[in-house]
């Protein structure tokens, strides 16, 4: 089940390409993890927005959560960590619904998704892929771009990710955040999520939220941060320089060719077809 990726940083688990930083033996035990009934779940596809959820939730005051590092980092002694943490869990992952551990389902655990328009996301994901030593080497966008289409990349394809969800979307303890959305109202979504958790924050504790975990802040406050392996939202580096880089809804349109954009579409259009998740992306594209 395991092969080697040309650099030896991927490998691939059922088809999909993951970080050599999530073992097989981990990845072949996602069953066994004991969901506890208040866990959190942070999930998304890399690059939807992962940091700033994160930081929302952290901020929350007298929250009594404690953000763990993603449940598919490191090996196969993950789960006892995990049992270590005392308080309420908030765990971060970018695993696809169907590969989410079973008594997160069985237990109905809450799930915040995170989601940003699939053209932004490949950018993000292109950059990435030439700033973090953890993920191979790409030459140009437009091999990368053919590679994300393909669902060649780490965590496999951005649709079947999106796709996983949409049959849960409505789910009671499923909240959808949409990125875009996050950008043009950030003190809405930071109701949302603490009323998802059911934490009551006034309106100046709202604020105060937003602004500490404005683009600017977080990128500011990245370097002192920095490389702190318990502080690991995403499996792909703990490195936090790296997640920072423009914080922008529309930024694709500074790398998509006509051509490029058209069999972008064309891919969106037939996979995504039945998705109503898909019909927030048409505003931003
Ligand atoms: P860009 O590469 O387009 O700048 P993730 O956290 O899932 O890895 O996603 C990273 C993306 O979210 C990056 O996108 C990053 O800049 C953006 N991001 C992180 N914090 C943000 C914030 N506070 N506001 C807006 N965008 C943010």
């Amino acid at each position: 089940m395991l092969s080697q990726n040309r650099s030896g940083v991927l490998h691939k688990f059922k088809g999909i390409l993951f970080s050599t930083m999530s073992s097989e033996e981990l990845l072949n035990s996602l069953d066994s993890f004991d969901a506890r009934e208040d866990d959190v779940f942070l999930v998304s596809y890399p690059k939807s927005g992962t940091h700033w959820i994160a930081e929302v939730i952290e901020n929350i005051p007298n929250a009594r959560l404690t953000l763990t590092s993603p449940i598919e980092f490191g090996d196969i002694s993950k789960f006892e960590e995990l049992k270590m943490v005392s308080k309420q869990r908030v765990i971060p992952t970018h695993l696809s619904y169907d590969m989410l551990p079973m008594k997160i389902k069985i237990k109905q655990c809450k799930v915040i998704y995170v989601v940003r328009n699939p053209k932004d996301t490949a950018v993000s994901l292109y950059h990435y892929y030439r700033d973090n030593p953890n993920l191979p080497p790409t030459a140009t966008w437009a091999e990368f771009l053919e590679l994300f289409l393909r669902g060649d990349v780490v965590y496999g394809s951005w649709f079947d990710h999106v796709l996983s969800w949409e049959d849960h979307k409505n789910d009671e303890n499923v909240l959808i955040i949409f990125y875009e959305e996050m950008k043009k109202d950030v003190s809405k979504t930071i109701k949302e999520i603490t009323a998802f958790l059911g934490i009551h924050v006034s309106d100046s504790e709202i604020n105060k939220i937003a602004w500490k975990t404005s683009f600017s802040e977080m990128k500011n406050n990245a370097a002192r941060e920095n490389y702190d392996v318990n502080h690991t939202i995403c499996a792909l580096t703990s490195n936090r320089n790296l997640v920072f880089r423009k914080g922008a809804v529309g930024d694709w349109i500074n790398y998509f060719t006509s051509k490029q954009k058209r069999v972008f579409d064309e891919l969106f259009t037939e996979k995504m077809k039945h998705s109503e998740l898909a019909r927030h992306f048409e505003d931003y594209s």
